[in-house]
């Protein structure tokens, strides 16, 4: 028997991010797949192709995940922050602001949308290792909390700030923590560009605290991304917490950690990521092991997830150009984007799925790779992928692309960036526009020196 393709069985209290596709995902009567009530080739019909499909109902349910996990296992306060580096745009930090969550910017372009989505200052965290003194200047104007990742962070806040309203900042350092993920993507083993080596720390307290300026409300380390065991957070808690009694010990008076984020999410069938409730249970029950050991009282806990917010929310659909069979060795499907609207693969080497919008229980045939539009040779999403026998024009769809891909997205030979549309119960509305050849060519510039004389 041949087999068709799957969207998966629902996984009952399963989360997200154990699922491939969206939760609203669905075959239709049509035999087309559905997302948030909407047919993904109608949506392509409409709004053209690429198109980034962002369901609603999945965001909501992982930010609710969070949120109610975080203050069912976490005896002390706690707030949940939206890594918006994994896609910023106003309807995504919208969403997470009305689900209760704060923001992770890391830019002052991150730290404007946040704000033009509504996000009250107060929930929202800047970070980064490479601050301007412009962006420095903006947190403090908007009265954001600036994650210190480094002297020159610290010295020039320091002079910025003023003594009746000293800016709030965290202390962020490399907890020296391990764990299994892609090299680029680890951030908290000692060699890391993110955050001051724990052996500053006795320095970095002395400084904040002789500064009227600054006031150190807390601690935070972050360990890498895309992380698929509990123990290394489980081993970090203590690693912060550590942290936070040596800073009081200093006379600071923080009063909150930050365990930062990193959850994976499932890109294939192959990838078994811990659901959100047992990442933030994991995470709680270290947390509060670790202030009992050094004798604390319970801190205000945070963390930032991105990927596990706002991965599987999304499917990416494309049409099928041209095809390159090369006998005995592979074929090719050539579809009209690629590593400009998802450079993972090209540079991470990162694997996903792809289905078949529109013949969604047709046989699986062919074995075919996914290359995309662009002059790279590895400009190739998907590789060795099991589909129906598809035509020019078909509508493919690709799952998990909601983190690191809008975000990370280029213009690349010059590919306009696709549109995105927030889908629910039936309904689309775009949320990022196309962008188009004027869009392209904003800002091209042409000396009169070299402007064809006719
Ligand atoms: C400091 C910090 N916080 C949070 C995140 C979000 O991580 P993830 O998207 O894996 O949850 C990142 C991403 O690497 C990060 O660098």
């Amino acid at each position: 028997m041949v087999s068709t393709q799957s969207i998966g069985t629902p996984m009952g209290n399963r989360s997200p991010n154990q699922q491939l596709l969206p939760l609203t995902a669905k075959i239709n009567s049509r035999d087309r797949l559905e997302i948030g009530g909407c047919e993904v080739t109608a949506l392509v019909e409409q709004f053209g192709s690429p198109l980034y499909i962002l369901d609603e109902e999945t965001l909501q349910t992982t930010c609710g995940q969070y949120r109610d996990a975080f203050k069912r296992y976490y005896a002390g306060e706690s707030q949940v922050l939206y890594a918006s580096k994994a896609w910023s745009c106003l309807a995504v930090c919208a969403i997470a602001a009305q689900e209760g969550l704060g923001i992770d910017v890391v830019s002052a372009g991150e730290l404007l949308t946040a704000q033009l989505a509504g996000v009250n200052p107060d929930k929202i965290y800047f970070h980064g290792n490479n601050k301007s003194c412009e962006e420095l200047q903006g947190a403090v104007e908007v009265g954001c909390i600036t994650v210190a990742d480094n002297w020159r962070d610290l010295e020039t806040l320091a002079k910025l700030a003023a003594s009746e309203t000293p800016a709030r900042v965290m202390v962020r350092f490399t907890p020296g923590i391990e764990c299994h993920t892609h090299d680029y993507i680890k951030t908290g083993q000692l060699d890391s560009k993110f955050g001051f080596d724990p052996n500053e720390l006795d320095e970095v307290f002395t400084f904040i605290r002789q500064q009227t300026t600054l006031s150190c409300i807390g601690i935070h380390a972050h360990i890498g991304s895309q992380i698929f065991e509990l123990q290394p957070h489980y081993d970090l808690a203590d690693v912060i917490v550590k942290a936070f009694a040596k800073a009081t010990h200093y006379g600071l008076a923080p009063t909150e950690i930050n365990i930062g984020g990193g959850l994976g999410i499932r890109y294939t069938e192959a990838d078994d990521p811990p659901s959100i409730e047992a990442w933030a249970s994991t995470a709680c029950t270290a947390v509060a092991a670790a202030c009992k050991k050094h004798k604390l009282p319970l801190p205000k806990l945070l963390c930032e997830p991105g990927r596990s917010l706002v991965g599987t929310a999304c499917v990416t659909a494309y049409t099928v150009g041209s095809q390159k069979v090369i006998p005995g060795v592979r074929t090719y499907l050539a579809v009209d984007g690629g590593m400009s609207d998802n450079p993972r693969p090209i540079t991470y080497q990162s694997v996903y799925r792809v289905l078949a919008a529109g013949k969604m229980s047709a046989p699986l045939t062919e074995t075919v790779t996914i290359a995309g539009k662009h002059c790279e040779s590895g400009d190739v999403l998907i590789k060795d992928a099991t589909l129906p026998k598809c035509e020019t024009g078909d509508i493919l769809a690709v799952p998990a692309t909601g983190a690191y891909n809008y975000s990370m997205a280029s213009n690349y030979n010059r590919v306009p960036k696709p549109a995105a549309v927030l889908v629910r119960n039936g309904e689309a509305n775009i949320i990022i526009q196309r962008e188009t050849d004027q869009d392209l060519l904003r800002h091209d510039r042409l000396p009169e020196r070299l402007r064809t004389q006719e």
